[in-house]
Order: structure tokens, then C-alpha cells, then sequence
């Protein structure tokens, strides 16, 4: 059976968060990076969900969710969210000290106590941003596509004019399908770039 492209449903969060895992080393499976199984899935799924249920959507085979789009209509708006609503418990849970100094668990702890925050140029043309991630089992099969295409639609509905993304430049794979996506460049970082259309 292909995979079927659906709105997400309460109670799936943690299927996400291990997606979100499974796909957490520039599109390969990070669960041998990590102590915290759930580290990563709370700062790029958690919020999502809670923010925006209305803009995830998953791919779902015989065996279950195998991935999922997730995105925000209003950046500044969701970061602001965050600061009020999603932060606060996870900085109290994941103290500063919470993991070895400069470890892949380090590294999501300092984004909870200090998350970047989208440029101003970036957001004012393409306010929404979204993340993509599907288990290999679906990958190449048009699945991504279609994921993509519903929630731009639903992103454009909203009223956004525009969306970016931020990817890892050792992610060559995503960023292809970007580019076939209509995405172009708008910043170049040592390590990422951020990549943008309109809608
Ligand atoms: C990147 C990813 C989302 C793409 O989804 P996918 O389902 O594999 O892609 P699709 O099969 O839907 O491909 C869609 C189109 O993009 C094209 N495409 C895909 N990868 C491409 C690449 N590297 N270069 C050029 N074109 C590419 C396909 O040929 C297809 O073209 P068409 O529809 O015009 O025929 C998916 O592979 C994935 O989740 N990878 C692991 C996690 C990840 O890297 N996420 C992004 C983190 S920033």
C-alpha cells in the first residue's frame, strides 16, 4: 500500500518525536547522537503541534506515521508563543548543566534557553517556516511532495505570503528536493542555509 497523506491526530505526538529522531542527523537517524530520546522532538515538533495542529499533516503507511509537515503561518507570532507558553517548562525540566558541555544534548539545551529568533528580512517576505521529515520507508515515493504541496496551500489559505526553511548544508538530498519545490536561497551560514518561496 502507498502511503496516504493526512491531518495530524492528537495522541500521535510521540510517533512524531521519533521521527523526528530517526531523521535528526541531516535527514539520517540521530538516535545514536542522543541521550534524550525527546530533546529534539521538543524543540521542532512539540511546539508545532501545539502552536498550529491545523498546519500538521503526516504520511501514513500500513505500519503506521512515517512522517510529517509541520508549520506556522506568523514566525513572530510563534516565537512569542514560545516564550510564554512552551520554554518555561522545558528550561525548568533541561537545566543549563543538564548534559555534557557542548554534546548533541548540550546543543538543543542552550536552543531551549536561547532560541534564535528568524530575521527580520526573511520574516517580513516569508513569514511562515515549516520542517519536513519522513522515515526512509516512504521517502522517494512522491510523499514528500504531497505533504509539501497540502501544507503550503493551508499556509497560503491562512494568508502568509510567503514561507522559509532552515536546512544543513550536509543535507544535499533535502536540498534538492527544496529547489524542486520552488525554494531559492535567501541566507548563506557556515553551516545551513535558510531557503524561501512565496505562495
Ligand atoms: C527530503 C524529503 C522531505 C523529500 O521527500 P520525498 O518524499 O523523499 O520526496 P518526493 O519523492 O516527494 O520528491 C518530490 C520531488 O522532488 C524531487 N527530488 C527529491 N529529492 C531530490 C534531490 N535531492 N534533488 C533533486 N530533486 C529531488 C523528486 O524527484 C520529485 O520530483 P517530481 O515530483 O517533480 O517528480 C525526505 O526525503 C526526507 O524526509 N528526508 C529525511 C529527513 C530530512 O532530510 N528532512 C529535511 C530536514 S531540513
Amino acid at each position: 500500500m502507498g502511503a496516504k497523506i493526512r491531518s495530524y491526530q492528537p495522541g500521535e505526538e510521540r510517533a512524531l518525536y521519533d521521527i523526528c529522531l530517526l531523521t535528526g542527523d541531516s535527514g539520517e537517524d540521530a538516535s545514536g547522537l542522543y541521550q534524550d530520546p525527546l530533546l529534539v522532538g521538543e524543540v521542532y515538533v512539540g511546539p508545532y503541534l501545539r502552536f498550529a495542529p491545523a498546519h500538521a499533516w503526516v504520511g501514513v503507511d500500513a505500519a503506521g506515521v512515517a512522517g510529517y509537515v509541520l508549520g506556522v503561518p506568523d514566525t513572530p507570532a510563534f516565537e512569542t508563543w514560545c516564550e510564554q507558553a512552551w520554554w518555561p517548562a522545558l528550561r525548568a525540566r533541561y537545566p543549563q548543566s543538564s548534559f555534557r558541555a557542548g554534546s548533541p544534548d548540550d546543543r538543543i539545551v542552550r536552543l531551549i534557553h536561547g532560541p534564535p529568533t528568524a530575521s527580520p528580512d526573511v520574516v517580513e517576505r516569508y513569514p511562515a517556516h515549516l520542517h519536513i521529515d519522513l522515515l526512509p520507508r516512504i521517502q522517494g515515493q512522491g510523499v514528500g511532495r504531497g505533504l509539501m504541496t497540502t501544507l503550503l496551500a493551508g499556509l497560503a489559505a491562512a494568508g502568509a505570503p510567503g514561507v522559509h526553511l532552515g536546512v544543513s548544508k550536509a543535507n544535499q538530498r533535502a536540498i534538492g528536493f527544496y529547489r524542486r519545490m520552488g525554494f531559492t536561497d535567501v541566507h548563506t551560514y557556515t553551516d545551513s542555509l535558510v531557503m524561501a518561496r512565496v505562495l
